[in-house]
């Protein structure tokens, strides 16, 4: 951490401006034209104003490249060139995670074994890049997807994994190798490999294709499902696609490695792949990581329709938006790519992608042929699909939609897709009957009393951590009367002003984050010590990270009084920090007093509905209130002529 300069790891990826003493950039995490993500390097964390996105330099990396926690310090660590010692795991976590690690050495060196057979070797050249480069793929992204050649030998990579040191063990648990008679062969040999890649760029499986057109042996052969390669959960081309599936927010979705590599090879980077396997929700999952936007590429042949509808329910049931680009008979994504011009392959899906719903209509109206019963049967069909969909919003515009197209009036369409809806839960709760009880209980009329007049944002709770975080040992000065009736000026730190002022009180925060990071002030203080910034923006808890974060990001002051009565925004506030710390410690002492006074009142309420009331618990409770509302009164004057002086 101490290691770590916010501004470079940033800078790895987003282009920074200096401004004043911050840097800004365009935000990574959205669209923007104009920047509003700022990183500030002394205080060590980056924020956009944009859609809200902050943290420190371990939140980024984790953010940016969809690390977990451990992945994004390993990340950091390597970069600034130290070395983690690691916790030592159990013997049997050793092993796994061994094993684990075996797998991915084995197919890291395949890759590379692969790879070499294709550039350099005779066979590989006269055989494998021939091929590859006949179906016009260009060297570049050759290299880019790190295709490869297995030689059409019995077992050439076997034997050559052996000799360096490969167990026989993982190149079968690999399933790069197989084993018949105690002989040990190549899965692969003879054919084209496609390696498979996870989101951080290491190899988990591969495809292999024959480069002949016989029907007798598979055109491609894939890894199976090993400790590293769950096909479910994989998608092809991931690696390559996760900057711009992000950046341009929506995806291309296609059956076959040939089609990425293709669309990459005409400029469109952000394709992944189902590698023929149906789409399953884990991998939408995964997508969704990246963008709430899928575009289905398909073959337009009956099995590639089917497809697409599976698809299509699958994509809108996960809460994501798809829309579709259906490819002429008898063309692919490769094969259209390979037939016409980058742009005119971009133009063909930006103006080819429909909606769903004029899809599904314009495929199945055809059939329909002006039959009502075929026509009903479609509708229907269609407000399956938009059955499915989570939002109601979205639902409702969907709904509309299809009414208009076929015809029919919204009323109907509304009833069939909540018919639908309907029968839908009514299933999955006579499937699942402890899903009814984990639901919470409806809320109870007196809980919803309880809960206070206002909406709780521990606004001023807020405001006077902010004003610690960002100045605890910041110098106020105040004038007291010395013994001699003399004034004499007296200077206080803001953190010594602040914690003696609510500790005096003993009062306490109500939002658990603020009264963690006030916590920490007291005990570092009373060891005549004042925490760093690093120690909250760094903290291990997520909200008192987060909290502080935000506040330490945060440009004016959060009470509206503040910038209200003064008209104008103050820029520099440490140049006039002390009315500002008085009126946030006066104003949250208020907030509290407010929260006092209701709550006493509540209890009168209580009390005088009681039938077996107590008149002089009642006589206790108004006078608690009344000494309540004077002090109140008190502080609110205060904080007025702090407020207007
Ligand atoms: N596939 C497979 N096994 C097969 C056929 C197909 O695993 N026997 C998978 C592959 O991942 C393939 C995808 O399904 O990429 C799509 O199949 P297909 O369209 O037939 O292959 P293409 O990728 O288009 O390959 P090519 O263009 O070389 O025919
Ligand atoms: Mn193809």
């Amino acid at each position: 951490m101490d290691a770590t300069r916010i501004e470079e790891v940033v800078g790895d990826f987003v282009t920074l401006k200096k401004r004043g003493v911050n840097q800004i950039g365009l935000c990574p995490f959205h669209n923007e034209k104009t920047p509003s993500f700022t990183v500030s390097a002394p205080k060590g964390i980056f924020k956009c104003f944009g859609c809200g996105k902050g943290g420190n330099a371990v939140n980024f990396i984790m953010e940016h490249e969809h690390f977990s926690y451990p992945e994004a310090l390993r990340y950091l660590a390597q970069k600034y060139g130290i070395e983690i010692e690691e916790e030592k795991p159990s013997p049997e976590q050793q092993e796994a995670m061994d094993e684990k690690e075996s797998l991915f050495n084995l197919s890291a060196f395949a890759r590379k074994f692969f790879e070499e057979q294709l550039h350099e070797t005779e066979e590989g050249k006269a055989v494998g890049l021939s091929y590859l480069r006949e179906r016009g793929f260009s060297l570049e992204v050759i290299r880019r997807f790190g295709l490869g050649y297995c030689p059409d030998k019995w077992d050439a990579f076997s034997q050559t994994a052996l000799k360096n040191g490969y167990k026989k063990e993982y190149l079968l648990k690999t399933s790069l190798s197989k084993e018949k008679d105690h002989m040990i062969y190549d899965t692969f040999r003879g054919r084209i490999i496609f390696p498979i890649h996870n989101l951080s760029g290491r190899v988990l499986g591969f495809g292999g294709r024959i480069m002949t057109n016989e029907k007798k042996r598979p055109k491609y052969i894939n890894s199976a499902e090993s400790e590293i390669y769950h096909k479910s959960k994989v998608l092809y081309g991931a690696y390559f696609a996760r900057s711009p599936m992000a950046s341009q927010d929506n995806c291309f979705l296609v059956e076959g490695y040939t089609d990425v590599i293709s669309l990459n090879q005409a400029g469109i980077t952000n394709v992944i792949a189902t590698s023929g396997t149906s789409l399953t929700t884990e991998q939408i999952k995964l997508i969704r990581r990246y963008t709430d936007n899928v575009t289905l590429l398909f073959d337009g042949d009956p099995a590639g329709i089917k497809a697409t509808f599976r698809g299509i329910d699958m994509i809108l049931e996960e809460g994501l938006n798809v829309r579709i680009v259906l490819f002429p008979d008898g063309e692919d994504p490769d094969s259209y790519a390979r037939k016409y011009r980058p742009a005119e392959v971009k133009s063909f899906v930006e103006d080819q992608a429909a909606d769903f719903i004029s899809f599904k209509t314009k495929l199945l109206l055809s059939e329909t042929s002006g039959d009502p019963i075929k026509k009903a049967k479609l509708i229907k069909e269609i407000a399956q699909t938009i059955s499915l969909i989570p939002e109601p919003i979205e639902r409702t515009l969907y709904t509309r939609q299809c009414s208009e197209m076929m015809q029919v009036e919204e009323k109907l369409m509304v009833a069939e897709v909540d018919k639908l809806r309907r029968q839908r839960f009514k299933q999955q709760r006579l499937t699942s009957s402890e899903k009814e009880q984990l639901q919470d209980p409806p809320e109870s009329p007196a809980e919803k009393q309880t809960a206070g007049p206002y909406e709780e944002n521990h606004t001023q709770e807020k405001e006077l951590i902010r004003l610690l975080l960002n100045y605890a040992d910041h110098t106020m000065v105040f004038e007291v009367e010395n013994e001699d009736g003399h004034i004499e000026e007296m200077p206080v730190k803001v953190v010594d002003f602040v914690l003696q002022d609510i500790r005096e009180d003993d009062l306490q925060f109500d939002h658990a984050p603020c009264q963690q990071i006030f916590d920490l002030f007291a005990e570092k203080r009373d060891n005549d010590k004042l925490p760093g910034r690093d120690a909250f923006t760094q903290y291990p808890d997520n909200a008192v990270r987060e909290l502080a974060i935000n506040l330490l990001a945060t440009k004016y002051s959060l009470s509206p009084n503040w910038e209200e009565r003064h008209k104008i925004h103050v820029v520099g506030e440490e140049e006039d920090l002390k009315p500002r710390v008085v009126q946030a410690v006066y104003a949250f002492k208020l907030r509290k007093l407010e929260k006092m006074i209701d709550a006493s009142q509540q209890l009168i309420q209580q009390a005088e509905s009681d039938e077996t009331k107590d008149d002089e618990v009642l006589m206790r409770l108004l006078e608690t209130i009344r000494d309540l509302k004077i002090k109140h009164r008190m502080f609110a004057n205060a904080l007025n002529r702090v407020i207007t002086k």
